[in-house]
């Protein structure tokens, strides 16, 4: 067992196997997390950095304090700030990383494949935090863990996402990553945030969000990416709201219990209302605190694999 792979760039390249191998060390690590002492030996005398092109909140602050949790050097490079800024190109910049003796670089960027570009170029584990419109893999193991965590299992589970399925990397991981375990997605959001060829990768599209809603054991709203939109892509937020937005009543079409998800930041009021974000069946916060048992889980499993192959 373990992961194959030096890096983790997608959930379409890693097996069933191995995203199971991580939820499950991921629940040790949500151990670790939530015991009176979160200082762990793992990656001591080891280096993290992480490289975002992109604004974050959850991501870059989960994976520095589970790098720090497990005892290693960490430190964080962002455009502004660094040489990136004086037209340092993305590859001179992550050589430069890796020639400080890096182990893993942890790397958001806008355009889709730069991790991928990166990969076979640096000595150093690459982790994919999100490109483009591509993959946000931690996003939806974290995702699938909450959900793991719940039910004690993926296989079989109804997963309903709803919003801006054109821009968001967070639907793409979690349909490889859901469907990879044996559950079944259904997607719904305006027709014109309907990327090309979502339904070939495994998941149904519905006409409305009542009808991906229906039955479903979990619901996950996504947040609408109005950076990323050139020209608005729908009427007004009114009427986005009104028509996708998961609001009581579409959420108790969903079967008694269903939980509810956001992978954050939220539009309050767009894709959801601020009570349905704070109600019973929201797991939103929870999603937070697994996001860092995740992401330790994540770069102890890469360090194993780096160690082991120091040692061979
Ligand atoms: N969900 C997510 O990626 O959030 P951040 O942009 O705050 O990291």
């Amino acid at each position: 067992m373990g992961l194959k792979s030096k890096d983790l760039l997608g959930l379409k390249q890693l097996s069933a196997e191995e995203i199971m191998e991580i939820l499950d060390t991921a629940k040790m690590m949500k151990m670790v997390l939530t015991s009176g002492n979160k200082k762990t030996s793992h990656l001591q005398g080891k280096s993290v950095v992480t490289l975002f092109y992109e604004n974050s909140t959850r991501t870059r602050l989960s994976f520095e304090l589970a790098s720090k949790y497990m005892g290693s050097a960490s430190a964080n490079i962002t455009t502004s700030g660094s040489s990136v800024n004086k037209g340092e190109s993305l590859l001179d910049t992550a050589r430069t990383i890796d020639m400080m003796a890096t182990d893993i670089i942890i790397m958001r960027h806008s355009q889709s494949g730069a991790p991928h570009y990166l990969a076979p170029r640096v000595k150093a584990s690459i982790v994919n935090a999100g490109d483009g419109m591509n993959e946000h893999p931690t996003q939806a193991l974290l995702d699938m863990f909450t959900l793991y965590e719940k039910y004690g299992h993926i296989d079989g589970l109804k997963v309903a996402i709803c919003g801006d399925l054109y821009h968001s990397r967070v639907v793409r991981s979690n349909v490889i990553g859901l469907t990879k375990l044996g559950a079944t997605v259904s997607v719904a959001g305006p027709r014109t945030m309907v990327p090309v060829g979502l339904d070939k990768m495994g998941c149904t599209v519905c006409k409305s969000v009542s009808e991906a809603v229906k039955d479903a054991d979990a619901v996950m709203g996504l947040r609408v990416q109005l950076e990323r939109q050139q020209k608005s892509l729908f009427p007004s937020v009114a009427e986005y709201s009104r028509f996708y937005s998961i609001s009581e009543d579409v959420l108790k079409l969903a079967k008694p219990g269903a939980y509810l998800l956001h992978p954050g930041p939220c539009n309050h009021g767009v894709e959801l209302p601020t009570c349905v974000y704070d109600c019973d069946q929201s797991v939103i916060n929870e999603q937070v605190t697994n996001g860092v048992a995740v992401r330790m889980a994540v770069l102890y499993l890469l360090m194993a694999r780096r160690n082991q192959n120091e040692n061979n």
